[in-house]
């Protein structure tokens, strides 16, 4: 093990994870959730892909500004044009960070970046260099690592210490690696490069064979100092290791594994539900440390052992990572101070606006349904977040349902600040809700997915509901919360839309090959 226990946690989420599919956040949400990945103590923030558009600029330039104390990281392929985007997008923060990477695996170069073994390894040297012109922390990636040609792997990581990194990440890119094999990896590569002793080792794991976090545990009880993780492990195709799982197993299981974070795990579930709800993927119910039933206990032996001594079936408490029993909070008679007492306590920093707003539409929750929850209020609060920007605002709906069709729907969009009227049929007053939509909004977008939950467990419970869309390779979820389900289909729908039109603005960078840097 290196001298220092501490391992640094690395967070993608707003890279990495916004990589998935479905995914898309706008600025505000990613600045939400940058501000709450800096509250939870995350030491290294990889705010986006400055070249792959504006928008991954902006937001990383924008979190570069406000961040005070976590470094700030711009991902950049190994072209000098990518390099110089991410160093410019982290100029503002206080501590910048640049990660450049490559493939180096003989699949990659041959296939993907159509390279010669000789030129990757200049390129490693020519990007890193040119990074370190920029700034001096420097993080170099060997894309696809862990099906890298052991030697070549060894020439690459020592080419890149020599020309200047300061961190090594060795990314599991395909999630192939197996928990021994990975550890003996970074080990070995600790081991034998020269220079390894100067600079940081890092894990960036995926979760295709659901290995991602024993195997990013493996390389930090090999000497790995950094994790790359993400919340609820969200991230390309099965996802990246879980910050949540790595956090805790790091800290339950302590005396096998002796390393600290900077994590303050209470913490945990907040930054998980808003990023369930930024990001429209829902978290199963038996995700470890965020599922909800991850402190739940249904069968007579285990809920009689429960009484008798926590610790007969819970390795660690609910409170311990932020998960407090669900508590009757507020009711249409809570004024304005109990109402910011609450958000604050929920930790919540609502500005003066966004609070009377946040007020205004909780009274409008309290007339509906007497019991408003936190869950209610979370709900109500990231809605007000997340549509901050969004260019299109559903303002009010009408629908005629029941056996005796047609069914039909009246809604009220304000796109661009401008009040409109939409009137359509369909079959079903959810079609028609949709179908009134696309007369506002024309699109070709298809209906991929449409889920609908409740917020709470009762019968007067909000609904929410969740939508999928689809067009042109690309597609992003959307959330909607209502005690009306037709209107949370509808806040849902456009929620959807609101995140096609960020997405449509960002190409998806290609692999770099010789002749294209
Ligand atoms: O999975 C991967 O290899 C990556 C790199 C860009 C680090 O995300
Ligand atoms: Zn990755």
């Amino acid at each position: 093990m290196p001298s220092t226990n501490n391992v640094l946690i690395f967070d993608t989420t707003l890279r990495d994870g916004e990589q998935s599919p479905g995914a898309a956040m706008n600025l505000d949400e990613k600045l939400k959730i940058a501000e709450m990945l800096e509250d939870l103590g995350v030491d290294i923030i990889e705010a986006g892909f400055p070249i792959s558009s504006n928008g991954d600029f902006e937001a990383v330039f924008e979190i570069s500004k406000r961040a005070k104390r976590s470094v700030i990281c711009g991902l950049a392929r190994a072209g000098f044009k990518d390099i110089d985007r991410a160093a410019e997008a982290i100029k503002p923060a206080k501590r910048g960070r640049i990660h450049t990477f490559i493939s180096t695996s003989p699949v990659h170069m041959k296939h993907k970046l159509q390279m010669e073994p000789h030129q990757v390894l200049e390129a490693v040297i020519a990007s890193v260099g040119r990074a370190r012109n920029h700034v001096d922390d420097v993080e170099w990636s060997a894309e696809d690592a862990t099906r890298t040609e052991f030697d070549f792997l060894c020439r690459c990581v020592e080419a890149a210490i020599k020309a200047g990194a300061t961190t090594i990440n060795i990314p599991d890119t395909v999630g192939y690696a197996i928990p021994s094999e990975y550890g003996a990896l970074i080990k070995v590569l600790r081991d034998k490069v020269p220079g390894a002793d100067k600079v940081v080792f890092s894990t960036h794991c995926h979760n295709d064979l659901g290995l991602a976090v024993a195997n990013s545990l493996a390389g930090v009880m090999a000497g790995a100092r950094q994790v790359e993780c993400t919340i609820n492990g969200i991230g390309e195709r099965a996802g990246n290791a879980a910050l949540e799982e790595i956090v805790m197993a790091l800290k339950v299981r302590a005396d096998i594994i002796p390393c600290d974070t900077g994590i303050t795990t209470a913490q945990i579930s907040r930054v998980s539900k808003t990023v369930s709800n930024v990001t429209g993927f829902p978290v199963q119910f038996n995700k470890a440390i965020v599922g909800k039933n991850a402190f739940a206990h249904e069968s007579g032996i285990h809920q009689d052992g429960m009484l008798k001594h926590t610790q007969t079936y819970e390795i660690m408490t609910p409170e311990s990572v932020g998960v407090s029993k669900t508590s009757l909070v507020l009711g249409k008679l809570s004024g304005r101070h109990a109402f910011r007492d609450k958000l604050e306590a929920m930790g919540y920093e609502l500005g003066a606006n966004a609070l009377e707003e946040a007020f205004k539409r909780f009274k409008d929750l309290a007339d509906k349904k007497k019991h408003v929850f936190d869950e209610d209020i979370a709900a109500l609060v990231d809605e007000e977040i997340a549509s901050g920007q969004d260019r299109i605002k559903f303002e009010s709906l009408r629908v005629v349902s029941g056996t005796f069709g047609p069914q039909s729907a009246e809604l009220e969009l304000s796109i661009d600040g401008e009040k409109r009227l939409g009137i359509a049929r369909g079959d079903g007053p959810i079609d028609a809700i949709f179908n009134a939509i696309k007369v506002l909004f024309p699109h070709e977008a298809r209906l991929l997915i449409f889920e609908v939950h409740a917020v709470t467990e009762e019968t007067e419970a909000q609904a929410g509901v969740t939508v999928r869309l689809g067009e042109e390779g690309k597609s992003v979820t959307g959330r909607g919360a209502d005690t009306d389900t037709m209107v949370a289909a509808a806040k849902a729908y456009v929620h959807a839309l609101n995140k096609l039109l960020v997405k449509r603005l960002k190409t998806a960078p290609e692999a770099l090959t010789a002749a294209r840097r």
